[in-house]
């Protein structure tokens, strides 16, 4: 953690006492700064709180960083060292949890498991929060509409109550690998988050929920595969999906997103499982 360059384009409390401390950080020819560049990290802020400023605006930070260091290790510098009020999520920071997914440099990421190496640094980095849920805070967004529409697709497995075998549900590896891909989301919305549809209509249900939806409906063990079809076809669900792709690029565990939502069109058409 080296040298701390801030700019500050909006004022509030808390920026300018930030800005007040502009040589308050290590010498950026001094030791800390060995095996390190200087980034600029230009971040999207809000506080719907700040008396000063309730709007949204961009704040830029000069920092120290290695080509190693992830996102959320810069966010984290920031908001140790300079501007506690900065406010994101993240949780493991392993890529299991699925809460830090951001935009940056205006693409859907996990903070982190994005590098420093992998961006260009030759221009401000750009952090904003996720495209298309309401943001609280900053880089926080609401989750609520992201969950409900996967609360509605039934993401569990339901058996027939008639249907009570006294030993395990078996599976064939093959009917396994039938829904072997889908299983691998983390929920972090990066996907739905990134499909144009469901910028412009809230009433989409969305990728994630659709990905979590195929899970299930091509589990040989599950007895609800009619109910969550006729939910899916419904005017929330598949037929909205324009093909964009923009879901399957944006996924950060390489799920096959548009191809899942196609295999459910494919067996809300066909009746077929
Ligand atoms: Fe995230 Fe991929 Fe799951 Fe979408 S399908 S929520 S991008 S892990
Ligand atoms: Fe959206 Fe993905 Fe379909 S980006 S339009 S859900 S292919
Ligand atoms: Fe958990 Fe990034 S912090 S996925």
């Amino acid at each position: 953690m080296v040298s701390f360059f801030y700019s500050h384009k909006k004022t509030s409390a808390v920026d300018q006492r930030a800005a007040g401390s502009e040589t308050m950080g290590p010498d950026a020819m001094g030791p800390e700064a060995v095996g390190k560049t200087r980034v600029t990290i230009r971040v999207r802020r809000f506080n719907p709180e700040s008396a000063i400023n309730s709007k949204a605006y961009w704040q830029d930070w000069q920092i120290f960083a290695r080509p190693s260091d992830r996102i959320l290790d810069v966010l984290k510098h920031i908001k140790d060292d300079y501007d506690g009020s900065l406010t994101f999520r993240f949780s493991c920071g392993h890529g299991i949890c699925g809460s830090d997914a951001l935009r940056i440099n205006g693409k859907n990421r996990l903070a982190c498991q994005t590098l420093i190496k992998d961006l260009p640094i030759n221009k401000p980095i750009t952090i904003e929060p996720l495209k298309g849920l309401p943001v609280m805070k900053d880089l926080v967004v609401d989750q609520e509409p992201f969950f409900a529409a996967y609360r509605e697709v039934l993401p569990f497995l339901i058996t027939d109550a008639n249907n009570n075998p006294t030993t395990e549900r078996l599976q064939t590896p093959a009917q396994q690998m039938r829904y072997e891909d889908t299983t691998k989301c983390i929920l972090c919305a990066a996907c739905t988050t990134s499909c144009p549809v469901f910028w412009v209509d809230g009433k989409y249900f969305g990728p994630a929920a659709i990905v979590n939806a195929h899970r299930f409906i091509f589990d040989s063990r599950d007895d609800a595969t009619a109910e969550r079809l006729n939910i899916l076809s419904g005017k929330q669900g598949v037929w909205r999906c324009r093909t964009a792709y923009n879901c399957t690029e944006a996924c950060p565990r390489d799920i096959q997103v548009t191809k899942a939502i196609g295999e459910v069109k494919r067996a809300i058409i066909s009746d077929l499982v």
